[in-house]
């Protein structure tokens, strides 16, 4: 209860906050006939694509328009991830480049957000060697952005937001969606796991689920809307409702969503294999509208690995769990990710996770290099993997998992899918792309104006990463 009064006065806060700078900017229009900009950019996975959408709708509600040249921009807002050194390597180096801006329009404000500016040592060099950068918060802090732009006016100095005590997430800010018919829907923050080599319990925070009424009024408004394809987020789905008064968990929450009437479908993600249980499996293969797809990551098909990383399953425990699904949801498309030269990983261990994938049979893996993460345990360890042996490893992964998927698709060819459609393909433009029921990529001849329908195709020919009309 406490919690919710809470929540409350922080929604009424920022959007107080809003209305004083859609103020100013209705004057700054007034004035000079010109209106201020954001431009927003944004790193990282599903999570941080869902907080650029409200920090969008944010900068819509300050009187910003939304613009796709950081040149022409007021105000630049960069939504980095930490979960690689790559990703936070690209941020600032991207980052670097808007020193130009700022040369340019001495009134830009430029804004970093996301998991790399809640890491203490990125923040100090930020401080240090970005002095352009005018805001720094986390991303429990993201809807703060009005509080502390109009902070940044009123002391005319840097603000680093610090780590807020209150990490409850208000409900009911603007959003502004990059699409008219797929959405993602949070469903909570943070990550209690601790799993040894990863960031994110540490720049997200401790879990937080959001109250189930609000994420159906939520969905239930999006399928009003049109919205057809909707994908609930968080770090470990499955953890839903623990840390609520009510007695819910996901496949409760799932059940619930399901009811919902319309056409459309709900996906999630992401599952923890130590809690995926039979129920959530259950309430999928019951459903109406939940997609056959899962994803569950695996990271290592080796016990001594998976132990060491904390993931708190076993190669058992995940096979009898890929077991169930597949005697449940015959048609389920599985994908899942990998960590390749995880310390102390030997040749024996990597085999085991390339025996795990053909014995499951994934239709596509997200496999990714292991990547020391500065303040995680796994970081410290004096076995590190070679680079060459990581590489060489990648490159086996990759070769088997080629002839795993194309394998799977071939099984799809002939059969009628119904996909819905994206519109013009990027590659081709003489073709639309779109995405079957399981998640599948598919290309395909027809008219722009399907986006966003679905629409029934017949693939006769396949390669490992999509499906093909002709
Ligand atoms: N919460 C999700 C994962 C989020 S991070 C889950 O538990 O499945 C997405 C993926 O990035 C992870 O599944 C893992 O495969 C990868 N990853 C995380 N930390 C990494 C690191 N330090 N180096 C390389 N890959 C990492
Ligand atoms: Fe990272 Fe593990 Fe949490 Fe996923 S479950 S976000 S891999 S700590
Ligand atoms: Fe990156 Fe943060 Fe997501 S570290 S992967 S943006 S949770």
């Amino acid at each position: 209860m406490q919690e919710e009064i809470g929540k409350k006065q922080k929604t009424a806060e920022v959007l107080d906050a809003c209305r004083v700078l859609r103020e100013q900017n209705e004057r700054f229009f007034a004035e000079t006939g010109r209106r201020k900009s954001a431009y927003l950019l944004t790193f990282g996975c599903q999570q941080n694509e869902a907080d650029s959408e409200l920090l969008a709708g944010l900068c819509e509600e300050m009187g910003y328009e939304i613009t796709r040249d950081p040149n022409e921009a007021d105000l630049i807002l960069a939504n980095t991830c930490a979960i690689r050194e790559h990703a936070e390597k690209k941020a600032l180096s991207i980052i670097g480049g808007f020193k130009h801006c700022k040369e340019q329009n001495p009134d830009l404000l430029i804004g970093v957000t996301g998991c790399m500016a809640a890491e203490e040592h990125r923040r100090e060099e930020l401080k240090k060697k970005y002095p352009y950068v005018d805001m720094v918060f986390s991303p429990a802090s993201r809807h703060r952005l009005p509080l502390l732009i109009l902070e940044k006016q009123a002391r005319g100095k840097r603000v680093f937001c610090p780590e807020e005590r209150d990490l409850s997430m208000p409900e009911g800010l603007p959003v502004l969606r990059e699409s008219s018919y797929r959405a993602w829907v949070s469903i909570m923050y943070g990550c209690n796991n601790f799993c040894s080599y990863c960031i994110v319990p540490y720049v997200r925070g401790r879990e937080r689920s959001r109250m189930p009424e609000a994420i159906a009024s939520e969905v239930e408004e999006l399928v009003k809307q049109g919205y057809k394809d909707i994908t609930l987020l968080g770090q470990n789905v499955n953890s839903y409702g623990k840390d609520l008064p009510e007695a819910i968990d996901f496949a409760d929450l799932l059940a619930r969503l399901d009811r919902i009437d319309g056409d459309y479908r709900l996906r999630f993600m992401t599952s923890h294999p130590k809690d995926a249980g039979k129920k959530l499996i259950d309430v999928m293969a019951a459903s109406m509208h939940v997609a056959h797809q899962f994803h569950l990551p695996l990271q290592s098909g080796s016990d001594k690995v998976l132990r060491e990383m904390n993931r708190r399953y076993d190669r058992e425990k995940y096979l009898a769990t890929v077991a169930y699904l597949k005697e449940k949801i015959p048609d389920v498309t599985l994908s899942t990710d990998i960590i390749v030269g995880f310390p102390g990983e030997t040749d024996e261990d990597f085999d085991d996770t390339l025996s795990i994938l053909s014995e499951v049979g994934f239709d596509q893996i997200y496999s990714f290099l292991y990547s020391p993460r500065k303040g995680t345990p796994a970081a410290v360890r004096a076995d590190q993997v070679p680079k060459e042996v990581k590489a060489a490893r990648f490159d086996r992964l990759l070769a088997l998992q080629n002839e795993i998927g194309l394998a799977n698709n071939q099984k799809l060819v002939g059969k009628e899918l119904r996909v819905l459609c994206d519109g013009v393909s990027k590659g081709n433009p003489d073709l639309l792309s779109g995405r079957t029921d399981g998640g599948k990529i598919i290309f395909f001849s027809g008219d722009p104006s399907l986006t966003g329908q679905y629409v029934t195709v017949t693939p006769m020919r396949a390669d490992a990463y999509a499906l093909y009309e002709t």
